[in-house]
């Protein structure tokens, strides 16, 4: 298994936001994560990514245990992830944007700039290349001069998505990679997030619509009110009762 949680749980005061989640993904599998909305789909990964600290349970990842641990290790170790809400730089081109992400996700990305010694400028130009590959593996080529600012919403979230493989992470949590968006935006997304994928990252996606998760996942895990209530192949989902009843309130099923 490439991450497992155990029994993770968390609690804001009163409320509990995750309860008990058992939870594996595979190497290779796309992994949709689905629930109403309140149903701690951010706040689970969250927990998995570092942003929140468990009040109980485990998380393992790639063989090792990183419960508690700080969001720039797991990052290190190959974990990645987007946002809910879209963070850019508004003044930066789309290729400037992919450029910074690697400086930003980089322990020691600082120095070699004021010493401009020669294995800064060999690291510079390897940036500068992957920073290109990303740019098309996500088809933002056409916009590579736009300030981030001015590109439509949708492809501000592609740009995030594309951020986001800086690290070239083995896993990458997307937090509604596709919310609000135009035809022609989410074509752009799925096509960028399929091309990823296909690339050898594995990926747990949050997202609304349900045709496109059963669709795009080989795999979804259902929550409702912080507990996993299903998962299983999008055939098992479409057709299990729980899920209708999490979703509808009864009156579908009935
Ligand atoms: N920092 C926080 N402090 C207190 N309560 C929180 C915090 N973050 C989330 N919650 C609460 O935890 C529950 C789960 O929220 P979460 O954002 O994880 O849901 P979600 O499934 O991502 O919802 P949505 O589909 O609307 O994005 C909600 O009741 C929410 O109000
Ligand atoms: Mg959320």
């Amino acid at each position: 298994m490439l991450l497992e949680t155990t029994a993770l749980t968390k609690h804001f005061g009163g409320l509990t936001a995750v309860s008990h989640v058992d939870m594996s993904i595979k190497e290779g599998q796309i992994v949709g994560l689905i629930g109403p909305n309140g149903a701690g789909k951010t706040t689970l990964i969250n927990l998995i990514s570092g942003f929140l600290r468990p009040t109980s349970g485990r998380i393992t990842f790639d063989g090792h245990d990183i419960t508690g641990k700080k969001p720039h290790l797991q990052a290190r170790m190959g974990m990645g992830r987007t946002f809910q809400i879209t963070p850019f730089f508004g003044e930066f081109s789309t290729f400037k944007n992919l450029v910074a992400s690697f400086y930003l996700s980089s322990d020691r990305g600082l120095w070699g700039p004021i010493f401009n010694t020669p294995g800064y400028r060999r690291k510079e130009a390897a940036i500068l290349k992957q920073a290109e590959e990303n740019m098309e593996l996500v088809g933002l080529g056409k916009v590579r001069d736009e300030l981030a600012k001015n590109l439509p919403h949708g492809y501000q979230k592609v740009l995030d998505l594309a951020a986001a493989l800086a690290i070239n992470p083995k896993l990458l949590l997307l937090d509604e990679p596709i919310g609000g968006m135009s035809q022609d935006e989410t074509d752009l997304a799925l096509s960028a997030i399929r091309r990823v994928h296909a690339q050898g990252t594995t990926i747990m996606i949050v997202e609304h619509n349900i045709s496109i998760v059963m669709s795009l996942c080989d795999h979804i895990i259902v929550i409702n009110y912080g507990e996993k209530i299903a998962e299983g192949a999008p055939e098992e989902i479409r057709n299990n009762p729980e899920v209708i009843r999490a979703y509808f309130g009864g009156e579908y099923a009935a």
